[in-house]
């Protein structure tokens, strides 16, 4: 029997407001997998508007000269305020974030903040940047996704975008977690493996194909933590081993490690 469509919800749980020059890089990501469906499930709402649109003049001019010299055009302040404005008059405050490598980095903590805002905006920067009055009068944040430069801001918000809409209830089905995975503690995810068992002469680990559960969620702590000392030794230094997972690297485990304490 076909399961029947999830019924549309009226209020979104999560509605972003993407502020762009170029509004058509978003059209294929928004209709597509897991941001398209929680669109058309009225789950996400997310709606693009262009500074362009509120700009002055014959020809409209969103960017000038950076004062004091140097290379490249800034975005002039008047049209993306209208623009702010705009958006906020005809429906509501938002959480408003400039997209900047010059922001704040964006993690698995922040997404999970950002998940809870119900409202957010997302101002894409182009060129050299944005005027500063711009991040001093609205700006409640200053995200970057990373420490390398994009030509603008709209990359990052799509990073954003899916990171954040996944971890809106209901965005993800029941057989998917958004817990059990990298970064949720401060650890990379376990490898994974699926059919078929044999793949050009490799195998996939025997205690997966045990059935043992107990066994699996051991191997699987132990291999998470082996992969985050190897790629991200930085993340065990924010966020260092408890005893278990001390006990788990060494190979003792925690009781008998305990019991020879004593005998001491
Ligand atoms: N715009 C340009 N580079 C960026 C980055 N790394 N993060 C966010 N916005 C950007």
């Amino acid at each position: 029997m076909r399961k029947p469509a999830p019924a549309k919800l009226d209020t979104p749980l999560l509605d972003v407001e993407l502020m762009s020059l170029f509004p058509e890089i978003f059209d294929s990501f928004l209709r597509t997998s897991l941001v398209g469906k929680a669109i058309e499930n009225g789950i996400v709402r997310v709606a693009c508007t262009n500074p362009r649109d509120f700009a002055s003049g014959r020809h409209r001019q969103v960017d000038d000269a950076s004062y004091g010299g140097g290379p490249g055009m800034v975005l002039r302040p008047e049209p993306l305020a209208a623009a702010i404005e705009s958006v906020e008059s005809a429906r509501g405050r938002t959480h408003r974030i400039i997209l900047s490598p010059a922001g704040r980095l964006f993690d698995q903590a922040l997404a999970q903040d950002l998940a809870c805002r119900g409202r957010l905006m997302l101002i894409c920067g182009r060129y050299e940047g944005v005027d500063e009055r711009i991040s001093d009068l609205f700006a409640d944040e200053v995200i970057s996704i990373g420490d390398y430069v994009l030509a603008g801001g709209e990359v990052a918000a799509t990073v954003i975008v899916e990171a954040v809409s996944r971890l809106v209830p209901g965005v993800l089905g029941c057989g998917d977690s958004a817990i059990d995975e990298s970064f949720s503690e401060g650890r990379l995810e376990y490898p994974q493996w699926t059919r078929p068992p044999e793949f050009r002469g490799m195998t996939v680990p025997e205690v997966l194909l045990s059935g043992n559960h107990a066994q699996v969620a051991t191997w699987r702590r132990l291999e998470s933590l082996r992969r985050t000392q190897a790629r991200r030794p930085d993340l065990l230094l924010r966020y260092p081993p408890s005893e278990d997972e001390q006990s788990l690297l060494s190979g003792v485990p925690r009781k008998r490690r305990k019991k020879t304490a004593q005998q001491r």
